[in-house]
């Protein structure tokens, strides 16, 4: 299964709010339905979140008639400019968009339809390159996991949120098929609740044993030894190796650290954001109260009491023990690799 995928002339995707209980996909040519999905978390994860945009850049420019490349160009700014207001925390969609912008630039396309089928192009190339690496990481992952591990995760790093396999999850379901997992304690993952509606369904329908723990007993599986590494995903990388991912990331590896479990982040390098220095620098989405005061649509909390809801929280580099790519594993010192990582991709324009 695909969970968003370019089908020629529209972006199709599976609505994840509605997981586990309903499997509904949307077909759409209109870029704005991708900005309210993006929104909303019917698509989430960074990966997911940049390859929506790019294909979103194209939707706002294909099927309309343009005089002139510029005026094209204008219309794609603008639909730019929409589609990165929609998250802020996770890179992936600026520097997606930031390379459709740059695709679109060379004064030498003069022809409208031209430019769109670059456009498409370099679309396909960055959904492309992102499951190539969600295949690299798991490989190179599962490489530093040894036989009967049980690991944590936390949210949802899967295939859900990318447009391949996913890259915690890619770790795991690699060093599965290989015979060395045991089982997985999963994170419920509050207040959105993604490691208990996605990863545990993702992850079951791989065969992998799954334990569903709230949040809080992550610490006791952790005390009791259950657990021999906790795999996360990520939704920035600062270029000194702090990384931000979904709240509740940071106290894991703290967690980690006082047990002495190393502690993975596994992310592609689309994931990096050179232009930020430290954590300190990663902007932190703030969501709104209500998914903390209410549960499964039920009002839990009293009407009018103050909620701080940030959607992510940042864990400095100190506490990560290595940092899975597609192209290798990363360990301290970050920032010379990280750097040189994120000025020369793979594949695609730098930003
Ligand atoms: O708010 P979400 O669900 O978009 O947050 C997602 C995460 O924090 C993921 O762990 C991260 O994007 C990595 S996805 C491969």
């Amino acid at each position: 299964m695909n969970a968003l995928e370019w089908t020629g002339s529209k972006v199709r995707f599976i609505d994840q709010t509605r997981l586990p209980g309903e499997e509904i996909f949307v077909e759409t040519d209109d870029y704005r339905v991708l900005c309210e999905a993006i929104r909303t978390l019917r698509i989430r994860g960074a990966p997911a979140i940049g390859v929506a945009a790019a294909f979103g850049a194209v939707l706002a420019v294909r099927g309309k008639q343009f005089g002139t490349a510029e005026e094209m160009k204008r219309v794609l700014d603008a639909a730019a400019a929409e589609l990165a207001s929609t998250r802020p925390t996770a890179v992936n969609l600026f520097r997606a968009l930031a390379r459709m912008q740059a695709a679109a630039r060379p004064e030498t396309i003069q022809d409208p339809e031209i430019l769109l089928v670059r456009l498409q192009d370099e679309a396909m190339a960055i959904l492309n390159e992102d499951v190539d690496a969600c295949r690299r990481i798991g490989e190179f992952g599962a490489g530093l996991l040894s036989s009967g591990v049980t690991v944590l995760t936390h949210c949802n790093a899967g295939g859900l949120a990318t447009a391949g396999s996913g890259t915690a999850l890619s770790v795991i379901t690699t060093a599965a098929r290989q015979g060395k997992i045991n089982r997985v304690y999963v994170d419920e993952t509050r207040p959105l609740l993604q490691g208990a509606r996605l990863t545990a369904w993702e992850l079951m329908k791989e065969g992998i044993r799954v334990v569903l723990i709230t949040d809080n007993v992550a610490g006791t599986v952790l005390r009791q030894g259950k657990v021999q590494a906790v795999i996360v995903g990520a939704d920035r990388i600062a270029s000194n190796g702090d990384t931000a991912n979904k709240i509740g990331s940071y106290p894991l590896a703290v967690l980690a650290s006082r047990h002495h479990v190393p502690f993975y982040v596994a992310a592609p390098t689309s994931t990096i954001d050179p232009a930020t220095s430290d954590g300190e620098h990663i902007p932190i989405e703030e969501r709104n109260g209500i998914e903390v005061t209410t549960f499964g649509g039920t009002r839990v909390a009293p009407e009018g009491v103050e909620v701080y809801a940030p959607a992510f929280d940042v864990t400095p580099s100190t506490l990560i023990t290595a940092i899975i790519t597609e192209r290798g594993v990363i360990e301290a010192p970050y920032a010379p690799t990280l750097e040189s990582l994120a000025c020369t991709p793979a594949g695609g324009a730098s930003t």
